[in-house]
């Protein structure tokens, strides 16, 4: 079930990260602390931005990085000592998140300064200076922070009393253990590769754990953007130091315009420079992006080194995990310089699912209830179990995942290079990726999808199928999802003509004419070729509102 964030203000030294840490461990929710993404993200520490770009800038960067990590569900997170002062910050912040003032006295803050001269704000020559200004930021700050919190705690005592204290007043419990436990395992065979996809919650930790120390990889490398690092990059390394094992991080900005061959080269230095060779291990830790970026990078580096891929949006997991499809955009082409590579492992862990923004989770529900609508009985379970998904139950959530994944190798399995039976996976990315690529990458994957897998059904009704209550069954499945089901949704504007251009430029068109998918019956999609008629006129008709009817 996902749940509100917990995020720690208070001026510096008050104890957000360490009672965070603490808060997080026992409820067994990720931590993630803004100051460390600042840095991860910029590549430079906080005093170093503040001398380059002075504090102004840095309040852009660190704004720009609140609004993202507010979408999050389900972390704890601590933030900088003047994030609250924005208002655009405590808006988003407050939104999915219970908003905690730790408020000791100012000599305890002063204590546990001493000596700290990382905090730009308080550079100061002596004590009695550092005092001063510390007493001026709680009086300029004391009125925004007492008015943003929904708690506020003295958090005097030690961490873990302040932690438990927060803990109460919030009506939450400690966690022994986690809610539900479950592994599983998919074995995908092709002709390039077999390798194991392990399902489950909780399983990160144990199955790469055990999985590098039955091989002999010459270095481990984890290729993630910043803000997954802080949710399940840095737990994973505190395992891996525990066990011996060492691990290097390659950052990646996982945004669709940056899923480019910039990044890619950006990645292949990385990997120069940290010595990755023919025996290394490339660890893709993120959503689809990341996936298909750093997987692109292990097919191509030396002409190829071993991946695991660690799918953890739900539209990695149940899509993009399976089939080893990677690739990057050029020049408006979508995925247009790519690859057939398999991972020699996927670990998707459920238990990933929970930190993902509602957006993103929709987005996946896209992928998920297209593949309910290639397999058939899943769309009917999808149905029943709608407000269960929404919520994000744990154990529905593994059933559905696991039956997508099963669906998907099986049309991996025998056609693992797109050329026949896997084409109709492609439900709804004709016109996803042309309405992605016209609306300058502004709309999301899923939401891409979710409309084009209405505009597929539309185009069936105008070649004659009788489909018209699936189409509604499919579009309130959707719309549920919080999903869009036309153009006209969208907060902008995307041209008709546009669309149509892409279409044409589709990378799987034959002969200038686009392949279309084409569901007959929901358990029965089709690849059709030849559209009868003006494909111009035909692409209209299924963009159009009425679409089909007239
Ligand atoms: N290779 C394939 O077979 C395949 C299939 C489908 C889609 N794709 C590609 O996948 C991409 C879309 O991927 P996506 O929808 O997985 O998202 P994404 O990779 O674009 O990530 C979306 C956002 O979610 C964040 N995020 C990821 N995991 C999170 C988590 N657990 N908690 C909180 N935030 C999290 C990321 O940081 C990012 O900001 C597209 O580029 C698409 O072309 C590839």
């Amino acid at each position: 079930m996902v749940e509100k964030n917990i995020i720690l203000s208070g001026l510096s030294g008050s104890g957000k990260t360490t009672v965070g840490k603490i808060i997080a461990k026992k409820l067994k929710r990720p931590f993630l602390d803004l100051d460390i993404l600042i840095e991860e993200t910029e590549r430079m520490t906080i005093p170093e931005i503040f001398q380059k770009f002075g504090e102004e800038k840095f309040r852009e960067i660190e704004s720009k990085l609140t609004i993202k990590v507010a979408e999050l569900r389900n972390s704890v997170i601590a933030l900088g000592g003047g994030t609250l002062m924005r208002p655009q910050n405590r808006e988003s912040l407050k939104k999915n998140g219970n908003v905690v003032f730790l408020n000791p006295p100012l000599d305890t803050l002063l204590k546990r300064l001493q000596g700290d001269d990382t905090r730009p704000l308080l550079k100061a020559d002596d004590i009695k200076e550092k005092k001063e200004k510390l007493k001026k930021l709680y009086e300029e700050r004391i009125n925004t922070y007492l008015e943003s919190a929904d708690l506020v705690v003295e958090g005097d005592e030690n961490p873990e009393r302040t932690a438990n204290k927060i803990l109460e007043q919030l009506f939450l419990q400690a966690k022994e253990e986690h809610d539900f436990s479950i592994i599983d395992k998919i074995i995908v065979k092709t002709e390039s590769k077999n390798y194991e996809v392990v399902v489950g919650y909780i399983i990160l930790h144990e199955v790469l754990t055990d999985y590098i120390k039955r091989n002999n990889f010459s270095s481990i490398v984890i290729v993630t953007s910043p803000v997954i690092n802080q949710l399940f990059g840095v737990p994973l390394k505190e395992v891996f130091i525990e066990k011996g094992i060492d691990i290097k991080t390659v950052f990646i900005e996982d945004v669709e315009e940056k899923k480019d061959i910039s990044t890619l080269s950006k990645i292949y230095d990385e990997f120069i420079k940290l010595g990755v060779d023919r025996k290394s291990l490339i660890i893709a830790l993120g959503g689809g992006i990341t996936g298909d970026v750093a997987g692109f990078a292990a097919a191509t580096y030396m002409r190829g080194i071993k991946w695991v891929y660690v799918p953890t949006t739900l539209l990695a997991q149940v899509d993009a995990s399976v089939g080893g499809k990677v690739a990057v955009n050029y020049r408006g082409g979508k995925n247009l310089i790519g690859a057939f590579y398999q991972p020699d492992l996927v670990v998707t862990d459920i238990s990933h699912i929970f930190t993902l923004p509602d957006k993103i989770f929709s987005d996946g529900m896209a992928e998920v209830i297209k593949t309910a609508i290639l397999q058939g009985g899943l769309f009917k379970n999808i149905e029943e179990n709608a407000i269960k998904i929404k919520e994000r139950d744990s154990e529905t959530l593994f059933n559905i995942v696991y039956e997508c994944i099963k669906f998907k190798k099986e049309i991996v399995e025998k056609d693992e290079r797109d050329e026949d039976k896997r084409m109709v996976l492609n439900l709804g990315h004709t016109f996803g990726h042309a309405l992605e690529a016209a609306s300058g990458y502004k709309i999301s994957h899923g939401q891409a999808v979710s409309i084009g897998t209405v505009m597929a059904f539309k185009l069936s009704l105008l070649l004659g199928n009788n489909l018209q209550k699936e189409l509604e069954s499919v579009k309130k499945l959707l719309s549920f999802f919080d999903l869009p089901v036309s153009v006209k949704e969208l907060p902008y504007k995307i041209e008709e003509e546009e669309i149509s251009n892409f279409l044409l430029k589709d990378k799987k068109a034959v002969a200038g004419r686009p392949r279309f998918i084409v569901p007959y019956d929901i358990g029965d999609v089709r690849v059709v070729e030849k559209l009868p008629g003006d494909l111009k006129i035909l692409l209209k008709n299924a963009m159009d509102e009425k679409g089909g009817k007239n």
